[in-house]
């Protein structure tokens, strides 16, 4: 039962991303209501030995790198003993490489013990570098935090650092520069996100969003940038910034969508697998892994999902329809 995990496409899937907590210390207003959404019941959410289980049985479907994200996975009380056993376990190439995607909120705290964990890379959510703003975006005062974050992960080393910042239009439109030059201080390299059709509320437009066209003429007011190397199946497209080391990223996931290369699994917090951001169907492993299901019964049904897996997201086609859960609670 092990060996690679191929789709009907051809897509060899590399890439496990895991939701640790649905749970986030910040409401961004793009993603979740003011007063939070119904948090899973605690029994309800995949223990770590389950998390670690499912990571083993995926490093034998040829699964190389795992992503821990949320909600917020700094939320999780015991992310570095995660980490820790995730690094542990011996995949195709090695140990797994483990990286983690997080609004660095305490991420001062527990800088030092993640990456004697074996944490490898670490991608940082900031929208906006003005202070008032990030309050109104994130509905709490915790810049500051974020700032002490983002400085724990520069002093770290840890490279390459990236900040991730989804563009929105009449939110940040008019500092996208800004955040471009507080990234190249912070030694990060940004990405710009297209927003996708993810958000709590439904409310998302595609006449609203602010397109990888868009934010590339923005940052040429103020940058020359020049296209670099193969993107292979990273979702960014990458740019160096003229007069400066650092390098500036565009993920057009709606406008240039990489579905095509997409090496991606996801687990979401309650130990559903979903194969796609997308998705409409979950495949059930709590369940399974809790009615004494034998790893091959799990690797079948992780076979069963990225078999079903549909060629792209389909954002343009004329049924789509958003998926019933929010990106907080897939797993961003
Ligand atoms: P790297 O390995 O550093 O390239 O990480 P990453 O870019 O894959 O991960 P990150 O968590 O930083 O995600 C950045 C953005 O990519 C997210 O905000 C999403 O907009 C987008 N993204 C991540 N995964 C998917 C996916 O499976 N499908 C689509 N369409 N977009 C995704
Ligand atoms: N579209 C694109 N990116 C989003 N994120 C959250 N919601 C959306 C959305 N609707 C981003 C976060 C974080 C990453 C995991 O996903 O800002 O950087
Ligand atoms: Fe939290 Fe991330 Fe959602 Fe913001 S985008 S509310 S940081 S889960």
């Amino acid at each position: 039962w092990d060996g690679p995990l191929v789709d009907s496409f051809g897509r060899v899937h590399r890439d496990l991303r895991v939701s640790l907590t649905d749970k986030c210390n910040l409401r961004c207003t793009y993603c979740m209501p003011a007063e939070g959404l119904p948090w899973l019941a605690k029994e309800n959410v995949l223990t770590t030995d389950e998390i670690e289980r499912v990571a083993r049985v995926l490093a034998r479907l040829g699964i190389v790198e795992v992503r821990l994200t949320g909600g917020e996975p700094l939320l999780r009380p015991d992310i570095v003993e995660v980490v820790r056993r995730l690094h542990a376990i011996e995949g195709p190439q090695g140990p797994l490489e483990i990286s983690m995607t997080t609004n660095a909120i305490r991420l001062d705290r527990v800088m030092e013990d993640l990456q004697d964990a074996g944490l490898a890379r670490l991608n940082i959510s900031l929208d906006t570098v003005d202070p008032e703003r990030f309050t109104t975006l994130t509905r709490r005062e915790r810049f500051s935090a974020v700032q002490k974050g983002i400085a724990a992960a520069r002093e770290s080393g840890l490279r390459p650092l990236k900040i991730n910042a989804v563009a929105m239009r009449e939110v940040n439109d008019d500092e996208f520069c800004d955040l471009l030059r507080f990234a190249i201080d912070q030694e990060a390299e940004l990405r710009f996100i297209e927003q996708m059709p993810l958000d709590a509320g439904h409310v998302w437009s595609r006449h609203t969003m602010v397109d990888g066209e868009e934010i590339l003429e923005k940052l040429s007011e103020q940058f020359t940038l020049t296209p670099v190397g193969d993107r292979g199946s990273s979702p960014a497209e990458v740019f160096a910034v003229e007069g400066t080391d650092a390098t500036v990223g565009v993920i057009a996931s709606v406008t240039a969508p990489f579905c095509g290369a997409c090496d991606r699994v996801r687990l979401t917090a309650d130990g559903q697998l979903r194969n796609c951001l997308f998705a409409r169907e979950e495949s059930d492993l709590l369940t399974l892994l809790r009615s004494g299901g034998s790893d091959e019964d799990v690797a079948w049904m992780i076979r069963a999902s990225i078999g079903a897996k549909r060629p792209g997201h389909g954002i343009d086609d004329p049924g789509f329809l958003q998926p019933d859960r929010p990106m907080s609670a897939i797993g961003g």
